[in-house]
C-alpha cells in the first residue's frame, strides 16, 4: 500500500473512494460541505435521518449514482468538530480502514487531514493515517498453507492536502511513516516466526540479508568462538543448554560523520526461553517464542534507518540464543564469569535475558556509543506492574529517560518509568559471587535493571522492558511491533 499526496478539487475528484470527516457536533468540515454541495446533499441527508452520526470510529458507506467520479462516499465520525481527540482521530482511521479491507477497491482518497486534533500537528496525522492504515492490514502469513491470506487489493492510498502541509511534506511525512511501518512489520515477522524457525543463526542471516539490502548498513556476526574469545562466559553459559549455537549480531547504520558519536540499541534475543533447569510451567510457554521481541524491535528499527538514510549513526547489537534445559545447561548455583569480569551466581536459570544482555552491554563500549538503550521482554513482574499498555523504563541518565518518555508520548507507544534506587542492590548479592541474578520476589523489574546497571556504568543507559507491551496474548495473540515506534520517534528526534 502507498501512501500519496493528492491535491484536487474535492468536487471534481475521480476516485473509486472518498473518504470524509463527520462531525456529531458543531459545522461540518468545508471539503465534506463542498463536496456535497455538488452531490444532492446526500450527506446532509444521512446526518438528519440519523445514519452518520459522527460519532468518533463510526463509518457509513454511501454509494454514488452510477456515472459520478466518485464512485463512494466513506464517512467516518470524528466526535465534535474543535474537540475531536488523538483517540478519536485514530478510531476514525481505523474505522476507515476496517471499512476498506472488505471493499474492492484498488486507490482511496482520504480527506481526513481536515480534522482538527488537540495537542496534534498535521505531521502526525499523516504518521497515524500510514500506521493505523498499515496496522489493519497487516498479515502473518509466513507458517499458514490451508488459510489462505485475505487478498489485500488496496494498493493506493492518496491523502487530500486538507491541511497547512504542502503536498511534498505530505509525502515526506509518509515516507517515513512508511519506513516506520515496514520496521514495525519487520518487527512483527519476526517475533511472530515460531522458534523451531527463528533461531539465533536465522536470525543472524536476516541481520545479513538486511545488509546487503542497505548501503548504510555494516552487519557482522560474532559466532560462540569470538564470544569465547571476548570473555564472554554469562552469554555463552545460557546458550550451552541449546544445541543452537548462539550468536552476538551487529548492525551498524553508518549515516552521520565517523566523529559523531552512535546511539547504540542492544535487543534480548532469546528465541526460545523454556526457564532451562529452572523449568517454565508448560501453560503457555509457546509465548516464549516472543522472549525474542527485543532483539526484533532492533532489526525494524535499524531497517527505518536504513531504509531513510537517516544523517545519525546507529548500531543495533542482538544478543542471540535459546534457554533450555540440557545435561550441560546452568544449574541453580553455577557460578559464571562475565566479560567485565564480574561473576554471577545463578541462582535461577530462568532469569537468562540479562545474563546474555550483561556481556552485550559491556561488549557496546567499543562503539564509543553517545547512549546505549537496551529493549528486552525481561520480567513477567513488568507486566504485573504496568500491564500491557506501558513500557517499563528504568536507567542511569534522567535526561535520556526523559527523552525517550517524550518520544514514547508523541508516538502514542508510551513508557513509565520506574526507580532504580541503590536501595535495591543488596537485593542481587551473593555469598559465592559478586552478584546473584535474581533480587528475590520484590521488585522484579528493578532488580533486573539494577543488575544490567552494574554492566552500563560507562556510558548514559536506558533500559526498556517490554515483557507487557511486545505482544498480545489470547485470541488476538500476536507481536506488537513496539517499541519500534517509540525508539524510532528517538531517533528521527535527534536528526
Ligand atoms: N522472558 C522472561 C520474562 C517474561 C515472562 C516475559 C513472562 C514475558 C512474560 C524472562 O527470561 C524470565 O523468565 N524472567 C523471570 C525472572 C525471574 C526468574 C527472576 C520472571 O520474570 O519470572
Ligand atoms: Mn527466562
Ligand atoms: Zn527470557
Amino acid at each position: 500500500m502507498q501512501f500519496v499526496s493528492k491535491n484536487a478539487q474535492i468536487d471534481k475528484l475521480s476516485t473509486p473512494c472518498i473518504i470524509l470527516p463527520v462531525f456529531s457536533k458543531g459545522s461540518q468540515a468545508s471539503v465534506t460541505e463542498m463536496f456535497d454541495q455538488a452531490h444532492n446533499k446526500q450527506i446532509a441527508n444521512a446526518l438528519k435521518l440519523g445514519d452518520a452520526t459522527g460519532k468518533a470510529g463510526d463509518a457509513l458507506l454511501l454509494l454514488m449514482p452510477a456515472g459520478s467520479k466518485t464512485k463512494r462516499v466513506l464517512l467516518v465520525g470524528a466526535g465534535e468538530q474543535g474537540k475531536t481527540t488523538a483517540e478519536d482521530f485514530i478510531k476514525a482511521v481505523s474505522a476507515a480502514v476496517n471499512v476498506l479491507k472488505k471493499l474492492p477497491v484498488k486507490a482511496v482518497c482520504s480527506a481526513l487531514l481536515a480534522i482538527e486534533v488537540t495537542d496534534k500537528d498535521d505531521h502526525w496525522k499523516v504518521r497515524q493515517l500510514v500506521l493505523k492504515s498499515r496496522e489493519a492490514f497487516y498479515q502473518y502469513t509466513e507458517t499458514l498453507t490451508t488459510a489462505a491470506p485475505d487478498a489485500n487489493i488496496l494498493e493506493k492510498y492518496q491523502i487530500l492536502a486538507e491541511s497547512d502541509l504542502s503536498t511534498k511534506e505530505i509525502d515526506q511525512a509518509a515516507a517515513i511513516a512508511t519506513s516506520i511501518a515496514n520496521g514495525i512489520d519487520s518487527a512483527k515477522k519476526l517475533s511472530n516466526l515460531p522458534g523451531n524457525i527463528c533461531t539465533p543463526s536465522y536470525l543472524a542471516d536476516t541481520a545479513k540479508a538486511l545488509g546487503k539490502q542497505h548501503k548504510s548498513l555494516k552487519v557482522t556476526v560474532l559466532d560462540e568462538a569470538k564470544m569465547e574469545k571476548l570473555g564472554m562466559g554469562s552469554l555463552l553459559s545460557v546458550s550451552r543448554g541449546s544445541r543452537q549455537p548462539a550468536k552476538l549480531i551487529c548492525m551498524e547504520h553508518n549515516g552521520a560523520a565517523k566523529s559523531q558519536k552512535p546511539i547504540v540499541i542492544v535487543g534480548k534475543g532469546l528465541t526460545f526461553d523454556a526457564g532451562g533447569i529452572s523449568i517454565k510451567p508448560s501453560s503457555g510457554m509457546d509465548e516464549m517464542k516472543y522472549d525474542m521481541c527485543g532483539g526484533a524491535s532492533v532489526f525494524g528499527v535499524m531497517q527505518m534507518c536504513a531504509e531513510l538514510n537517516l544523517p545519525v549513526n546507529v548500531v543495533g547489537v542482538v544478543p542471540s540464543s535459546e534457554n533450555l534445559p540440557d545435561g550441560d545447561a546452568n544449574k541453580p548455583g553455577d557460578i559464571v564469569t562475565s566479560m567485565a569480569g564480574l561473576t554471577i551466581e545463578i541462582l535461577n536459570t530462568d532469569a537468562e535475558g540479562r545474563l546474555i544482555l550483561c556481556d552485550a552491554l559491556t561488549y557496546c563500549a567499543k562503539f564509543k556509543p553517545d547512549v546505549v538503550i537496551d529493549i528486552a521482554t525481561l520480567t513477567g513482574a513488568c507486566v504485573v506492574a504496568l500491564g500491557k499498555h506501558a513500557t517499563g523504563l528504568l536507567g542511569n541518565n534522567d535526561e535520556l529517560a526523559n527523552e525517550l518518555l517524550g518520544a514514547g508520548i508523541k508516538a502514542g507507544d508510551k513508557a513509565w518509568q520506574l526507580p532504580l534506587w541503590d536501595e535495591y542492590r543488596p537485593q542481587l548479592k551473593s555469598n559465592f559471587a559478586d552478584l546473584a541474578n535474581i533480587g528475590g520476589p520484590t521488585g522484579g523489574t528493578i532488580t533486573a535493571a539494577c543488575f544490567l546497571s552494574r554492566f552500563t556504568e560507562d556510558y548514559k543507559w536506558a533500559h526498556l522492558d517490554i515483557a507487557g507491551t511486545a505482544w498480545k496474548s489470547g485470541a488476538e495473540k500476536g507481536a506488537t511491533g513496539r517499541p519500534v515506534h517509540m525508539l524510532s520517534q528517538f531517533i528521527l528526534d535527534r536528526c
